[in-house]
């Protein structure tokens, strides 16, 4: 393992004009580099490389990233790779770090066993291939791949085989070859039975499954001749190197074209992948059978937002289709559909229509998520009132689950015109199935603080305008109506009615991070602005699941004596984490120029807004727990049944009450003090 002392002098030195440039031309624009994005097709060129942030952003893709991330997202390396590629660059020396002699050793074995497995899996796949092409029992796998269609080129691209029915023909020459039986037994290639000897793959097409590095992970057989006895495929059990769930069949040959054509095709067998590949068609990747789960998902994210699935016109398969198409909505991508002709796949269709044909039926039935869960029912909720009633329930719950507020309400729009139904309604419903979204999430993470809900708005960083600045307490609007009166009093109904909490926090992260290594006094000493924060923050804590990992990570690395720069998050392995830290990066200043704007109070001058910045972020946000704490004294003092409970309610009141005295004079000091 990379000691975290190179990464960081990894980090430090690697500059993203040099590494980007390596691949991109750019020409300077500004105090910016700009030039054509690699990540998607364009004539003129949106993609900005920003040397004092060291980071790359595509305004027409919104890829972005620091030099790292440009490694693994456009040369699909992985981070230690990665690093090690700037490592190489610069010249920096890599530190391993020590391990104990077990944890070596351990670490050692696990290694050569995966190398192993992937070994051995490579010898397999040759053996099968070989066998296939030379042998003359192997040669009934050959016509059945011709038979099907496929040509010698692609046979030889995904590298296609036949196990022979011989019980231990690929077993024996292993061994023969030097390989130990356990290390064949680990790769499935090989019965798990204890002694066995005999092939776990027997007279069978093959299919080997690569990962996105190209190797060799597992392989499908496919039975030639329907046999009800024996199922169609066999695939390999999960092992050290090959977990099915986190695969897409077919994605070392599609990422290219992926990216390419920043749209990835979704299908659901190994045939249809080959098929459209060979037809031309090579952005095309299969979930193998099983519904889509979420690491599948972010494989594609990695590369493209853009996610279309071809399914067969049978009920499995629509079934199929609907159960993916909420994961990757949840994951904020865009989700296509496309119904296949019945009684076909893309396999047997392309065959059938051509190449030409096909594209034009894609594109003519490509249709997004309302359209197409509302074409499905369309007829039954015709005339159906109840049916239509179900119909538009299900399609708000997808809708609920879309991260972005904008989507959404394009969606929503679209919902209400469609159904001819007045769309404040469907507004309303829409949020009420996120708060569920989120009460459920937040009961699943066991978590005792009520979540908050996520704020994804990324577009608009204004404080929301249902903002109150706390002086003249909460507006009279401040609970739902169905909760004004009579709602038992707990922290929950706050958070939820309320879209001020993740503004404030937003702006709290956002100083942490990109001030965070800069110094600030505190009372006589000099402190690093991380410190300053983490103790003003004592006994609050950040709620919006959106931003609470990115503060944890602060806290660790404090913990450890770390107070960061901002490179730290922006290249953080961790795309979230630096994502995340971009855009609060992005959007510097335009949160508090537009709140001054907003509030015609003059802009102070940029030397000491940093230190205003902070300050009025955390009083705002202590500011806020206030309020919300009065409010909650004061439902409880009103409903209180004795007189020592009044009592010690009113206490609390009335220090809480100096409290938000004290925040307004303050924050009126703080922020609204004009420039000097
Ligand atoms: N599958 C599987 N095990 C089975 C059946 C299917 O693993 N018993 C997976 C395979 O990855 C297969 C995919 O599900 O490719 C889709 O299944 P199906 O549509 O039945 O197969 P096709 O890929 O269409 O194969 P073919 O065209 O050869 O019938
Ligand atoms: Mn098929």
């Amino acid at each position: 393992m990379i000691t975290k002392f190179t990464i960081q002098k990894i980090m430090d030195e690697a500059r993203v004009e040099d590494i980007v440039g390596e691949f991109v031309t750019l020409k300077k624009r500004g105090s910016n580099l700009q030039g054509l994005c690699p990540f998607h097709n364009e004539k003129s060129p949106s993609f900005s490389v920003n040397p004092a942030r060291n980071i790359y952003k595509c305004f027409g893709c919104g890829k972005a990233g620091g030099p790292l991330q440009f490694l693994m997202d456009y040369q699909q390396l992985s981070y230690p790779d990665a690093l090690r590629y700037i490592a190489n660059k610069y010249n920096i020396e890599i530190e391993e770090e020590h391990r104990s002699d077990e944890q070596k050793q351990a670490e050692q074995e696990k290694h050569n066993l995966t190398e192993s497995i992937y070994i051995a899996n490579a010898a397999a796949q040759k053996y099968f291939t070989d066998y296939m092409l030379n042998n003359d029992n192997g040669k009934i796998g050959l016509a059945y791949f011709k038979e099907r269609g496929f040509l010698q080129h692609t046979i030889d691209k995904f590298q296609l085989g036949f196990a022979p029915d011989a019980g231990d023909g690929f077993t024996k020459y292993a061994l023969k070859n030097g390989f130990q039986l356990d290390v064949l037994k680990k790769a499935g290639l090989t019965s798990p039975k204890e002694n066995s000897t005999y092939d776990f793959f027997r007279n069978r097409v093959m299919f080997p499954i690569h990962n996105m590095t190209g190797k060799v992970v597992g392989f499908g057989g496919r039975i030639m001749i329907k046999d009800e006895k024996s199922p169609k495929y066999v695939n390999t059990s999960e092992s050290e190197v090959y977990n099915k769930s986190k695969l897409l069949y077919g994605a070392y040959f599609a990422k290219q074209e992926i990216r390419k054509k920043d749209e990835c095709l979704l299908v659901e067998g190994y045939t249809d992948v080959i098929s459209l590949h060979q037809a031309g068609i090579e952005n095309a990747v299969a979930s193998s059978g099983t519904a889509l789960t979420p690491d599948q998902i972010r494989l594609i994210k990695r590369i493209t937002p853009n996610i279309t699935m071809l399914y067969d016109g049978d009920n499995a398969g629509i079934k199929a289709a609907l159960r993916g198409t909420d994961l990757i909505l949840e994951e904020g991508m865009n989700v296509r559909i496309v119904i296949l002709p019945d009684q076909e796949d893309p396999d047997s269709y392309v065959k059938r229509v051509g190449v030409e044909a096909f594209n034009k039926y894609i594109q003519e039935n490509k249709k997004d998520l309302i359209l197409f869960k509302s074409s499905l029912f369309a007829a039954e909720a015709k005339t159906d009132p109840i049916k239509k009633a179900e119909l538009i329930r299900d399609i708000i719950e997808s809708i609920g689950k879309i991260p972005d507020a904008i989507q959404r309400s394009v969606y929503t729009k679209q919902c209400s015109q469609l159904f001819d139904m007045n769309e404040q309604i469907l507004i309303t419903e829409v949020n009420k199935a996120r708060s569920k979204k989120a009460s459920e999430q937040a009961k699943t993470e066991r978590r005792q603080e009520p979540k908050q809900q996520q704020n994804n708005n990324t577009g608009n960083n204004n404080p929301p305008d249902d903002y109150y600045d706390g002086s003249n307490g909460p507006p009279d609007d401040y609970y739902p109506p169905e909760e004004r009166d009579n709602a038992p009093v707990h922290k929950e109904r706050f958070a939820n009615t309320d879209s001020t909490l993740p503004y404030l926090e937003r702006e709290v992260i956002r100083v942490l991070i990109e001030y965070g290594n800069w110094g600030i006094m505190n009372e006589d000493a000099e402190v690093s602005v991380t410190a300053y924060i983490l103790d003003e923050m004592e006994g609050m804590d950040i709620e919006t699941p959106r931003y609470k990992p990115i503060y944890e990570l602060v806290k660790r690395e404090f913990a450890e004596g770390n107070a960061h720069p901002d490179s730290f998050y922006t290249g953080n392995d961790d795309r979230d984490i630096a994502n995340l830290a971009i855009e609060l990066l992005e959007t510097k200043n335009h949160v508090s120029e537009n709140w001054f704007a907003k509030h015609k109070v003059v802009v102070p001058e940029k030397k000491d807004l940093f230190v205003r910045d902070i300050q009025s972020a955390l009083l705002r946000l202590k500011q806020y727990h206030n309020i919300v704490e009065i409010n909650k004294i004061a439902h409880l003092l009103r409903d209180a049944q004795d007189e020592k409970e009044s009592e010690r309610l009113m206490k609390l009141w009335k220090l809480l009450m100096e409290q938000k005295k004290e925040f307004a004079r303050t924050i009126g000091n703080v922020i609204y003090r004009p420039s000097t």
